[in-house]
């Protein structure tokens, strides 16, 4: 379906397109937090009404597996988005939450990186599907864990980044790496780029090394880090084995109502960021017209 259909299908259907807020969700490492934040937050989202497409951009898969989706069965996914331009609406899958919708991956997508390297704006593939009118408010991007063109593609096509970061004593290797990728992208291919925040995730209270990590990464990213901090919960880790967001599994579970608290707080803050972004551009007129 082209653009202009799927715009006349929405339209039949009531919904308004337009283009979506896109947050990539990404730390290149492993095992940080980055598919249950993902997961969690889109579903909260929709749970507050908003219409949410999750794109999940690991050959792992573990957002789509998470989210219900068999991926044997797919005839498209977010590689047919990246590689053939396949329209999003197009591959997009309904889950079992209302309102939200997930761009499954595949096992393809594990070549793209060389298969990208030989393709024209390789950088922007993602950016020219999703910065288009489309049926959602919020795009939600599931990064693979490495700066890989996949992970670049995200930020370049993302309004701003969500970056979760593991209570443990590492924490914070590899930040500088990843701050600087994000400063590089914002010059090099996408002046929007913000860093969003940071998420405290599998905070253990019952340990000391979590909190004094917590200090450390508040006294290094000041504000950016979120008030709202993940607690360690089997009952996330649970979730995505019965193919449900862990909101939908056991909505009571500390885990849960951690990132519903999240999802709030990051609604909050995109108030902020877009009265400074509003600020920004008045303040940018005033310098052109002076
Ligand atoms: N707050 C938490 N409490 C307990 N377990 C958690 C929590 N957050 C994530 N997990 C578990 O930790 C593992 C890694 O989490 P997740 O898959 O979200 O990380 P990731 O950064 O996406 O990993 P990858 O880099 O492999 O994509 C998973 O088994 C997940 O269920
Ligand atoms: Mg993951």
């Amino acid at each position: 379906m082209n653009t202009s259909l799927q715009k006349a299908a929405s339209a039949k259907a009531g919904i308004q397109t337009k283009i979506p807020r896109i947050l990539a969700v990404a730390n290149q490492k492993g095992g940080v937090g980055k598919t249950t934040t993902s997961v969690n937050l889109a579903t909260a989202l929709s749970a507050i009404g908003k219409r949410v497409l999750l794109v999940d951009l690991d050959p792992q898969g573990n957002a789509s597996t998470g989210l219900g989706i068999r991926r044997a069965g797919l005839r498209t996914s977010s590689y047919d988005v990246i590689f053939f331009e396949v329209p999003v609406t197009e591959v997009a899958q309904e889950t079992k939450v209302p309102g939200l919708y997930v761009l499954p991956s595949s096992i393809h997508l594990s070549g793209a990186e060389i298969e990208l390297v030989n393709e024209s704006r390789r950088e922007h593939r993602l950016e020219s599907a999703l910065r288009t009118a489309l049926p959602y408010d919020y795009v939600i991007i599931d990064c693979p864990p490495s700066l890989s063109l996949l992970t670049l593609n995200a930020l370049v096509a993302a309004d701003a980044v969500v970056v979760p970061l593991q209570c443990e004593f590492y924490a914070l290797e590899g930040l500088s790496h990843l701050s600087k990728t994000i400063e590089r992208v914002k010059q090099t291919y996408n002046p929007r780029l913000d860093l969003h925040g940071v998420a405290l995730t599998m905070y253990d209270g019952r340990n000391k090394l979590s909190a004094m990590v917590a200090e450390d990464v508040r006294a290094y990213f000041g504000d950016k880090v979120y008030k709202t901090i993940i607690p360690r919960n089997v009952r996330l880790s649970e979730a995505p084995s019965h193919g449900l967001p862990a909101i939908i599994y056991d909505m009571r579970c500390s885990g849960a109502q951690a990132y519903i608290k999240l999802a709030k707080e990051i609604l909050r803050r995109e108030k902020t960021m877009a009265g400074e972004i509003v600020g920004n551009k008045q303040q940018n007129n005033v310098i052109k017209a002076a």
